[in-house]
């Protein structure tokens, strides 16, 4: 299961300001070393660029891969949260995001992803 923000939990006076992850500064820099191999270019796999905010939500071939505000939801937060040999997986194989780089997602997610 998805958590809340390990900063969330433990202490409400280190909550950021609304809306300080940004996609320019914090989100696309990590897409950059652990997606865009693959997620960018003419073919990118499963039809999904990763590359701005509205690539990101025009999605791949399954749709939208994130619903902003809600870090539950999209196809973003489920292929990132897998943890088993999934096809789904992302990234692939034993690559794999930090629990500070998912927390950080989570809630670019869910200040608006902007
Ligand atoms: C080594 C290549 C590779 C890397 C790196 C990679 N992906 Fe993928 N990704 C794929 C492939 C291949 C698929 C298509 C899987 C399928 O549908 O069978 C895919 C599919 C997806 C999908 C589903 C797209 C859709 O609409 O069906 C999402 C979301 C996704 N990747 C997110 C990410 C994220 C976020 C990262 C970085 C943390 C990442 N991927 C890193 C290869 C990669």
């Amino acid at each position: 299961m998805l958590m809340e923000p390990a900063y969330l939990l433990a202490n409400a006076s280190v909550v950021p300001d609304p809306h300080s992850v940004t996609f320019s500064k914090h989100i696309r820099p990590l897409f950059e070393v652990h997606c865009n191999d693959c997620h960018s270019g003419w073919f990118p796999d499963g039809g999904l660029r990763l590359s701005s905010v509205d690539e990101i939500l025009e999605g791949g071939k399954s749709g939208p891969a994130v619903v902003p505000g809600q870090p539950r939801k999209g196809w973003l937060t489920y292929t990132i949260t897998l943890k088993d040999d999934s096809r789904l997986k992302m990234p692939p194989g034993d690559a794999s995001l930090s629990a500070s780089e998912l927390d950080l997602i989570f809630e670019w997610i869910r200040q608006g992803a902007r």
